[in-house]
């Protein structure tokens, strides 16, 4: 037992260098095992198992990030869970994201108007954060200027503690329970302060005035669906834009592939969104006894499927520890799978290909500024103090 949690421990925690030797060694203790009073999923048949039985394998397994009350849609399951989806999937839809294409590209050019001519900008900092925050804003119809608070809570909500150098559990406890009151205050304030004036069509408006089963949300389901749209929103973009970029930056190979032939760039995203697998994990708990791929399941028990595991398994990809931008097809569990896949996929692409084409029209060939070190910090997979540097 205790090698088997050191060897998943390795894996979850390793945000850089061999993380496919960690999933190998893994995926030698089986599809699925036990550790640390948890199972733990490997390959892609058991993660795939898991999302297509969500009445063994339910998604009530929170609090997530210390919220007081089961996020939305995230932690709902059937029949309730298509509710939700029915009044937030047409927010998300391929034609609403499709349409917002001339204005991601025009923010994606200012972004690197305001640093191209310096020759170098710190990539999270000055790209990475500012594009999907800005995005996310004037789609929720939330104020710009709020953008530093709510990042501010997202970072207090997913790695309580990091930016303040807290180490202290008790300290950290404390801090993410006051992030939490005020996330829920700010959405509540918000909320009020819209219903004195018209209606309104952004994300914030469609959640206020959609109906479920027609009745419109309660207070507590839209604090609840805006928390999680919170997270979402400000962090997997930015993350998985900081992992794409430092890949780039040591692989002048693949940068030059997405440069030169810019018809890549759907499937490149696609390839970099298995391999780097922002969202490393997901959580399920049983609640009903199972034998998962030759593992017993009880109710009760914690389920962690490994989606960098299940991305990575060679019996679902060949050479599935390489990148190939030509991967076809790319069916992979970035976004899981099953009735809780993500919502914001589309969007995610969206921006995710605009950048990647913008940037590289006019910044094609760049690299890691010389004596700097990017960091790793908890919490979801991401790339911090990431400096790039180009010649013009
Ligand atoms: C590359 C970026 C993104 C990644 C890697 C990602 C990943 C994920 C994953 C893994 C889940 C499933 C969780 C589970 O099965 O328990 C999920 C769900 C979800 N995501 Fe994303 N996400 C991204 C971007 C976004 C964005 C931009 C939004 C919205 C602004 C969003 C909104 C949601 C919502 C609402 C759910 C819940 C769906 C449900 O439970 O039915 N995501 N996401």
């Amino acid at each position: 037992m205790a090698d088997e949690l050191s060897a998943y421990q390795q894996a979850f925690y390793s945000q850089v260098g061999e993380r496919f030797e960690g999933f190998q060694q893994m995926r030698g203790m089986g599809a699925a095992f036990r550790a640390d009073g948890a199972v733990i999923t490997t390959t892609r048949a058991a993660a795939e198992r898991v999302f297509q039985n969500p009445e063994i394998y339910s998604s009530r397994f929170g609090p997530i990030c210390g919220a007081h009350r089961p996020l939305i849609p995230i932690e709902i399951d059937p029949p309730d869970h298509h509710l939700y989806r029915r009044l937030l999937d047409p927010m998300f839809a391929p034609r609403t994201i499709n349409a917002l294409e001339p204005q991601i590209a025009a923010l994606v050019n200012e972004l690197i108007d305001g640093f191209i001519a310096d020759g170098g900008c710190r990539f999270d900092s000055q790209f990475a954060v500012p594009l999907p925050t800005q995005v996310f804003l004037a789609l929720m119809g939330l104020p710009l200027a709020d953008a530093a608070f709510l990042l501010e809570m997202k970072d207090g909500l997913l790695r309580p503690g990091y930016r303040e150098g807290l180490t202290d559990p008790v300290a950290v406890e404390a801090l993410n329970q006051a992030v939490v009151v005020k996330v829920y205050d700010y959405f509540q304030a918000f909320v009020d302060e819209r219903r004195k004036g018209p209606l309104r069509d952004d994300m914030m408006g469609q959640v206020m005035n959609g109906e479920i089963e027609g009745r419109r949300l309660t207070d507590e389901e839209i604090l609840d669906a805006c928390f999680l749209l919170l997270l979402a929103g400000l962090d997997t973009i930015t993350n998985s834009l900081t992992l794409f970029y430092h890949q780039f930056a040591n692989r002048p190979d693949l940068r030059m592939e997405v440069a030169n032939n810019p018809d890549t760039i759907p499937s490149a995203v696609e390839e970099l969104l298995r391999w780097e697998t922002p969202t490393p994990q997901v959580y399920r708990v049983a609640v009903a006894d199972d034998e998962l791929m030759g593992c017993p399941v009880h109710k009760g028990d914690v389920v962690v499927i490994d989606l960098g595991a299940a991305n990575t398994d060679p019996a679902f990809q060949p050479d599935a520890g390489e990148l190939h931008f030509d991967r076809e097809p790319n069916p992979h569990y970035s976004f899981t799978g099953g009735i809780h896949r993500c919502s914001g996929s589309h969007l995610a692409r969206q921006e995710l290909r605009i950048a990647l084409r913008e940037w590289h029209r006019r910044i094609p060939d760049y690299w890691m500024k010389p004596g700097t070190t990017p960091a790793w910090p908890p919490g979801l997979r991401s790339v911090e103090n990431l400096h790039l540097e180009w010649k013009l």
